[in-house]
């Protein structure tokens, strides 16, 4: 099989394409990657040569037409759509650019997807889309869409896009929706490693608000194992819903992560615990989001495998072992926006 997969220099494309090729011996990958702030080459450095040539990188945008239409003149068979602008808090700064490369972005790719017949093209998508929860309940693939941020509601108009060609042109798609990742190689814009390298660094730990929102927290390495499943046995022209099964408040989070990070410091448990700050709430902050992934555990055979507790002990190992990594970036770009983001607040 051979994939045109972009976005692949960010977090989650970069753990896929390494699932994919540690998983699959003759399988080929194309990365299009635009390299943004958040797109590393350090993070699938190497594997043009590990991978004995199956892994080619193309920088490239994903609204650049005419190079769309060249890379899938390559015999691609399936075109997986993790590019994107992906940080809420800067969709709130300025939403121009997750226009930009979320929908229309989205549009040329399913044009050109259209256009060269590919047998298969997958959105990935988020459980923002479906907005916020009470205190109960969980989104399921028949929620209603109702984006509240400029973030999601270019993904929830990228989704509508997918349905669209789908229903109008019979373009073979699947769409997936997942939870909050995290894992190996997650930009420090994100909770967690921003937390993690923070902590280290003896900065403040910013906790928007009353520290009381809910996010539904999956390993990487089970959001990339489920959208291989849905690739090879999903029906096409569905949703699927995926999901951590771990609901935290962001205080509890942070909690449990400081104790792993302490521990694996060899401090005692409290050790990080006087760097929390609360700071002025994000604008429109959701306060819930929580996932009904019954269709693919029953559909597929699909679960999480990793509980947060896991999965966390080895995010936390990750960025110790790979400072000089998260270092790099915390440089630069990084420290005017984090200037930006929380100077003041
Ligand atoms: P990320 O920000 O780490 O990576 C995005 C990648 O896309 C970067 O490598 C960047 O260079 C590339 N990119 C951006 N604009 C581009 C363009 N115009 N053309 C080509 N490449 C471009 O994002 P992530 O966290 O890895 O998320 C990947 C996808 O998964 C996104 O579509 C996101 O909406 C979705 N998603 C993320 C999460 C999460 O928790 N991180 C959860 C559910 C869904
Ligand atoms: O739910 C899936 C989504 O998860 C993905 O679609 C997005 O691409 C991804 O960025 C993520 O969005 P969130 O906004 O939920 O993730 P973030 O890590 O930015 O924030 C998680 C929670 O932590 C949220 O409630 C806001 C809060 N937060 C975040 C940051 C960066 C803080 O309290 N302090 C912070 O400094």
């Amino acid at each position: 099989m051979k994939l045109l997969i972009t976005g692949g220099c960010g977090f989650i494309g970069a753990n896929f394409i390494r699932y994919l090729l540690n998983k699959y011996a003759d399988y080929q990958i194309v990365n299009l990657d635009k390299l943004t702030y958040a797109g590393n080459l350090e993070n699938l450095a190497g594997l043009e040569e590990e991978s004995g040539g199956r892994y080619t990188f193309v920088r490239g945008d994903i609204r650049d037409a005419t190079l769309i239409a060249e890379l899938l003149g390559r015999e691609i068979d399936v075109v997986v759509n993790f590019a994107a602008e992906s940080h809420v808090d800067r969709s709130i700064e300025d939403a121009s650019v997750f226009v930009r490369t979320n929908v229309e972005g989205t549009q040329v790719l399913l044009e050109a997807a259209r256009k060269s017949g590919v047998g298969l093209y997958v959105q990935i998508s988020t459980d923002e889309v479906y907005g916020s929860l009470g205190p109960s309940g969980a989104f399921s693939e028949k929620t209603p869409l109702d984006p509240r941020s400029p973030y999601s509601a270019s993904k929830a108009a990228a989704d509508l896009l997918v349905q669209a060609y789908a229903h109008t042109y019979g373009l073979p798609i699947l769409i997936t929706r997942c939870s909050n990742n995290y894992g190996p190689f997650q930009f420090p814009e994100k909770l967690i490693p921003l937390m993690l390298t923070n902590a280290l660094e003896g900065l403040p730990l910013p906790v928007y608000g009353d520290g009381l929102n809910v996010r539904d927290w999956i390993y990487v390495g089970d959001h990339c194992r489920g959208v291989d499943l849905i690739i090879h046995h999903g029906k096409k022209g569905e949703v699927y819903n995926l999901g951590g099964a771990s609901e935290l408040t962001n205080l509890d989070l942070v909690g449990a992560l400081l104790r792993e990070l302490a521990i694996q410091k060899g401090h005692q448990p409290g050790y990080y615990d006087g760097l929390i700050k609360f700071v002025t709430d994000r604008l429109g902050h959701d306060r819930r989001y929580a996932m009904d992934f019954t269709k693919i555990q029953t559909e597929l055979g699909w679960t999480p495998g990793y509980t947060l507790a896991q999965g966390m002990k080895e995010t936390v190992a990750w960025y110790l072992q790979n400072e000089a990594w998260w270092r790099r970036i915390k440089t630069g770009e990084y420290l005017d926006y984090y200037q930006r983001m929380y100077a003041g607040r």
